[in-house]
């Protein structure tokens, strides 16, 4: 297929077809890469505290190099996390690119769209990715247990200069249009794979010599934990997504850019809840539980501190930027009403996020899927009641539900002590007596 004037002549569905596949590639990593990369932050950062603790009697194992005094750290719940990242990525590319027209047809692509080969041919060869973005997002829980942010960071930085770099040269130089986009991505994943690798490779064996199934076991079970739970987020936010576009093109226009800004605006507590976890697992797993509860009050404070400032800001400044969105004044008036929901419930998100990583940190993941599950199925049956009638108001009453209910789920978890909860809270009590 011959896109010269990728750009230029055919830019509007080429780039539609992009979108697609970027979307079946979102829904492929939200389910199955990201509660991997969570799990092995805090297994990771269990057995990195658990290391240094007892750095004596933990296993380390001598580099090799003559004269060198180089040690490099055994964690076998990092190579686990490796090992089972390849087998996942070389899943997923099979999946991705034997199935690439399933994958089209459920996006609701027919096979006469102008979208249709070029949402394939894009989808097929970014599968060939898919090893490399696997194993990059485990590495990078890895960085996240020890608490090192900025290596992932520089990582892909690098990866995302090269394929700016390598766009133009294929797409336009080489003639190869999507097809050529595709390509320099893959490549870039290559390198930020292989960069964190050899970063992780500095200071850890990678590959253990001896293989523990126990640790596989207990990744697939909190993995598949971390799956339903994913599935009831999604499934609620699909069900609230669809009960707007009901309402017709504009309201669904302005729902999308309040739940846009409201996403966008996540990413800063999410940040907090990553920080939380990785602390917290550290407290909890050296059997520090004193910095366990400082670190649970402390993320709780600042994810309170934090949500109410970015409320604050979210009621000033929605109105620009929203405009950076639509100027089309009636779909504007939608996204004005719905500031009260973005800018209102950033309190109550922040502190849902922050609890979120809390259960991470002490592997509560039942926990978390269970409660999530029932939250999804509350809130999605309060949507279907109420946005018929209440149109979007019943759709963002619904969400901002669905994030009480998670907080509310989330203190009473820790209110009520149950599962690893009792052992950070007991000592607290035989202090006080
Ligand atoms: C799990 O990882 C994702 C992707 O980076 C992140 O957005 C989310 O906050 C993590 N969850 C927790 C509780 O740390």
């Amino acid at each position: 297929m011959k896109t010269a004037n990728w750009l230029a002549a055919s830019g509007s569905s080429e780039l539609a077809a992009v979108g697609v596949s970027v979307s079946v590639f979102n829904l492929v990593s939200k389910l199955f890469n990201v509660p991997l990369l969570n799990i092995t932050t805090s297994f990771v950062a269990e057995e990195q505290a658990m290391a240094d603790e007892s750095s004596d009697d933990y296993h380390r194992l001598s580099d090799g190099f003559a004269g060198e005094q180089q040690t490099k750290k055994l964690l076998p719940s990092l190579s686990t996390s490796l090992a089972l990242a390849t087998g996942i990525g070389i899943a997923e590319s099979i999946a991705l690119s034997v199935g690439s027209g399933f994958w089209i047809n459920l996006m609701g692509i027919s096979v006469d769209s102008p979208i249709r080969i070029p949402a394939e041919q894009f989808l097929y060869l970014r599968a060939f990715g898919a090893p490399a973005i696997v194993v990059a997002l485990a590495a990078q829980g890895a960085f996240r247990g020890f608490k090192d942010t900025k290596t992932p960071l520089y990582a892909i930085v690098a990866g995302n200069l090269l394929n700016a770099f390598l766009d133009p040269i294929l797409i336009f130089l080489f003639d190869l249009g999507i097809g050529g986009a595709a390509i320099s991505t893959v490549i870039s994943e290559y390198l930020i794979a292989l960069l964190l690798l050899w970063k992780l490779n500095d200071e850890v064996l990678l590959i253990s010599p001896n293989f523990d199934g126990r640790k596989i076991i207990q990744y697939l079970k909190s993995g598949g934990l971390l799956i339903g739970r994913t599935l009831a987020v999604l499934i609620t936010m699909t069900l609230a997504t669809s009960m707007a576009a009901r309402r017709g093109p504009i309201p669904m226009a302005g729902y999308q850019i309040c739940t846009q800004v409201w996403l966008t605006v996540s990413l800063l507590t999410d940040a907090l809840a990553i920080a939380g976890q990785a602390l917290l697992a550290r407290g909890y797993s050296q059997g520090d539980y004193e910095q366990a509860r400082e670190v649970i009050y402390m993320v709780l404070q600042i994810g309170v501190a934090t949500g109410v400032a970015l409320a604050v800001i979210l009621f000033v400044g929605f109105g620009a930027f929203s405009r950076l969105f639509s100027t089309d004044s009636e779909v504007l008036e939608i996204a004005w009403s719905g500031i009260l929901f973005v800018a209102g419930s950033q309190p109550m998100n922040a502190v849902a996020f922050v609890i979120d990583g809390l259960y991470y940190g002490v592997s509560d993941f039942g926990y978390a899927a269970y409660s999530m599950v029932f939250v999804g199925i509350v809130s999605s049956a309060f949507i279907l009641a109420t946005a018929p009638t209440f149109g979007l108001a019943g759709v963002w009453t619904g969400l901002f539900l669905f994030m009480t209910l998670r907080v509310v789920a989330g203190i009473w978890r820790l209110g009520t002590k149950g599962g690893p909860w009792e052992r950070i809270w007991s000592e607290a009590e035989q202090l006080s007596d």
